[in-house]
């Protein structure tokens, strides 16, 4: 004998709270939605940034409420169902039904995949121990913030923005930190060797302790972490331990349900997935970017959450716009403010514009010729005027680049 679940349906269901999926609800309603829409997070809060969580909200500087998205009375006014706290554990995309973790159902007209990424593990032993942490979520800082009063040692594992801006700010509090890195140079995925040797610098004398081509063996300690062992048998003492390795695609259900690709969700120019009735924006959308020559790959970015909302929720509306958002990015780390515009993806040269021990220069890349993408470090003339060589994907003498007294705009 079986008995109906109490199904709830909604026109369109966001499945992701964070950036993409808050930013494609308000786009809605914004232009004109009248439907009912849910967004459905596995977080217990309200919508947040997550820019902060490795910068001033773990510094302490904002507080939870400065860093919502909206405020919960703008989320009611305009009838956006908030579903906190519910993990989507599985779908039926024929007949256009979820289920979450803990057994609730829906039923949905058109559904937007916003779930990002999860962070990586290390797969050794002692990573379930108290005391080591990731910073993705509120819930993970605010716990890490609580201990912090009582460590003195903490030991970073990844030198990617995460663990970097992590280190800053533990500096900052006075804690003795050790960042260990897999590669031979911090930054690696993201930016070119130049901007790798001068935040290494930086944070070396900012007194960071970073190794470099370090693996981890082990964290070790009994029921709390003691230490880091590394694979070559060094224990850096810790009481703390930061984990930032990355992050992979949050698509487990889509993958089950046959839609997801090795690397996210495959989707086309206007953010659908190969499903009619199933977009994917954000960390977890691979998609062709006209900024990378056209190579299909996934952003990790705000800009590309809240550029993809864009272009899912005009599509829905019937206003299709094919994505070509300008990439950028930025990163605070102690008096440095590196901001990214463009893909370096794919670059064969770069220039190196002004001197890095001016603590303000940019860092130009170049793919057969022409300008793709820039790392402007302290320089934020060169970030606004560079955007117009990456948008005209201009060809331009690197010499000429690298010449401090002809400003970008005047080079096009
Ligand atoms: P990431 O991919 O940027 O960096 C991970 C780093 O860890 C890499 O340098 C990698 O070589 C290293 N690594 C990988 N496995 C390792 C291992 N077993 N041992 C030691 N090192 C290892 O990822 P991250 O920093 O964790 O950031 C996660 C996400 O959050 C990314 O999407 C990132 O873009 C985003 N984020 C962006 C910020 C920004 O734009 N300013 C700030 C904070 C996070």
């Amino acid at each position: 004998m079986g008995y109906a679940l109490p199904m709830r349906n909604y026109d369109i269901i966001i499945v992701g709270a964070g950036h993409g999926g808050a930013q494609a609800a308000i786009y809605l309603r914004q232009w004109g939605f009248t439907g009912s829409i849910a967004l459905i997070g596995d977080e217990p809060e309200l919508p947040y940034e997550r820019p902060p969580l490795s910068k001033d909200y773990l510094a302490g500087d904002k507080s939870f409420e400065r860093i919502l998205i909206r405020p919960a009375a703008f989320w009611q006014e305009r009838a956006i169902t908030l579903l906190p706290s519910t993990r989507i554990a599985a779908l039926d995309p024929a007949a256009k039904t979820m289920t979450s973790a803990d057994g609730q159902a829906f039923t949905y007209g058109t559904m937007i995949w916003a779930t990002g990424g999860t962070p990586k593990r290390l797969g050794c032993p002692g990573e379930g121990l108290a005391g080591v942490h990731v910073v993705r979520n509120r819930t993970e800082v605010d716990a890490m913030t609580a201990e912090l009063p009582s460590v003195r040692n903490v030991v970073v594992i990844g030198g990617g923005y995460i663990g970097l801006e992590a280190a800053a700010v533990l500096r900052k509090f006075g804690k003795a930190v050790t960042l260990v890195e897999a590669q031979n140079r911090v930054l690696s995925r993201v930016a070119g060797e130049p901007i790798s040797r001068f935040y290494e610098a930086e944070h070396r004398a900012q007194g960071v302790d970073i190794r470099l081509n370090s693996g981890v063996a082990a964290i070790e300690g009994e029921n709390w972490v003691t230490g880091v062992r590394l694979s070559d048998g060094i224990l850096l003492p810790a009481e703390i331990v930061i984990v930032g390795i990355g992050i992979d695609a949050a698509t487990a259900p889509l993958q089950a349900a046959g839609l997801a690709s090795a690397n996210g969700v495959d989707v086309d120019a206007f953010c659908r997935t190969s499903d009619p009735f199933i977009y994917a924006i954000g960390d977890c959308a691979a998609h062709e970017n006209a900024f990378a020559g056209g190579q299909r790959l996934r952003v990790e970015s705000v800009q590309n959450a809240h550029d993809q909302a864009s272009c899912a929720v005009k599509a829905i509306l019937g206003q299709p716009e094919p994505y070509r958002a300008m990439p950028w990015f930025w990163s605070n780390q102690y008096d440095l403010k590196l901001q990214t515009v463009g893909l370096s993806v794919g670059y064969d040269e770069t220039v190196l514009r002004g001197d890095p021990d001016s603590r303000s220069f940019s860092l130009i890349y170049l793919r057969q010729g022409r300008v793709v993408a820039l790392d402007c470090v302290n320089a934020t003339r060169d970030y606004v005027q560079g955007r117009k060589l990456v948008e005209a994907g201009a060809t331009i003498d690197p010499d000429r680049l690298a010449d401090t007294s002809m400003p970008l705009k005047e080079m096009l």
